[in-house]
C-alpha cells in the first residue's frame, strides 16, 4: 500500500468502531467512553462544524483518523483558531505518510473555512509525537499550560 491509494474523507458516525479499534492498538488500552463523548459533540451538536477526517485504504478499511474542533460561534462566525484533538494511524500502516496526509487535508479544509491557526496539546515526554508534529511544521506556542494538584 502506498499513500496514493489512500482516500481521505470526512468522518461519519459509522466510523466509531474503527476509531476505537485503532486507538486501542495505538494506546494498548480501550477507551470507548472518550469517543462516545467526542462523537456526541461532533455529530449531535450544532455548535461544531465537521472537520474530522478518516483515511481509508484501497478496500475501504479505515486505517487512520484526525479529530478536531471548530466552534461555530454566534451568528455562524468562525473562530480564527481551531484545535486538533487526536490523531491516530493503525500501527500496521504507520510510516507510509498517512499521518502527514491527514494533517495536510485537515489544514487545507480549515483554511478554506477561514481558520488561520491550529492548536494541539502534546505530552512533553512523547518525543516521537513531538517529532512528528515538528516535521509537519508545528512549533511551541507562546502560552504554557499550568497545572496544580489539589
Ligand atoms: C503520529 C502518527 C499519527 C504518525 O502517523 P504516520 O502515518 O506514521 O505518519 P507519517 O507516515 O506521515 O510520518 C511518520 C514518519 O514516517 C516517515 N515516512 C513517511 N512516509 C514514508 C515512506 N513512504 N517510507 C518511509 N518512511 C516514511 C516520515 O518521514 C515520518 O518520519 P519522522 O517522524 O521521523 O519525520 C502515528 O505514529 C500515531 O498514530 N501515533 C500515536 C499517536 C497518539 O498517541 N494518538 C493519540 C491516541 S490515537
Amino acid at each position: 500500500m502506498t499513500e496514493s491509494t489512500i482516500k481521505i474523507r470526512l468522518m461519519k458516525p459509522e466510523d466509531f468502531d474503527a476509531l476505537v479499534r485503532i486507538d486501542e492498538k495505538v494506546l494498548k488500552a480501550s477507551r470507548p467512553e472518550y469517543y462516545e463523548m467526542k462523537f456526541d459533540k461532533l455529530f449531535k451538536s450544532k455548535d461544531f462544524l465537521p472537520t474530522s477526517l478518516v483515511a481509508e485504504d484501497e478496500n475501504g478499511a479505515v486505517v487512520g483518523f484526525i479529530m478536531g474542533e471548530l466552534y461555530m460561534g454566534e451568528y455562524g462566525i468562525f473562530r480564527e483558531e481551531a484545535t486538533l484533538d487526536t490523531i491516530g494511524v493503525d500501527p500496521d500502516h504507520q510510516h507510509k505518510g498517512i499521518g502527514k496526509l491527514l494533517i495536510d487535508e485537515f489544514l487545507d479544509h480549515l483554511k478554506t473555512l477561514g481558520v488561520q491557526k491550529i492548536n494541539t496539546l502534546v505530552d512533553w515526554n512523547d518525543s516521537k509525537l513531538i517529532h512528528f508534529f515538528s516535521s509537519n511544521r508545528f512549533s511551541p506556542s507562546k502560552s504554557i499550560n499550568l497545572e496544580r494538584n489539589i
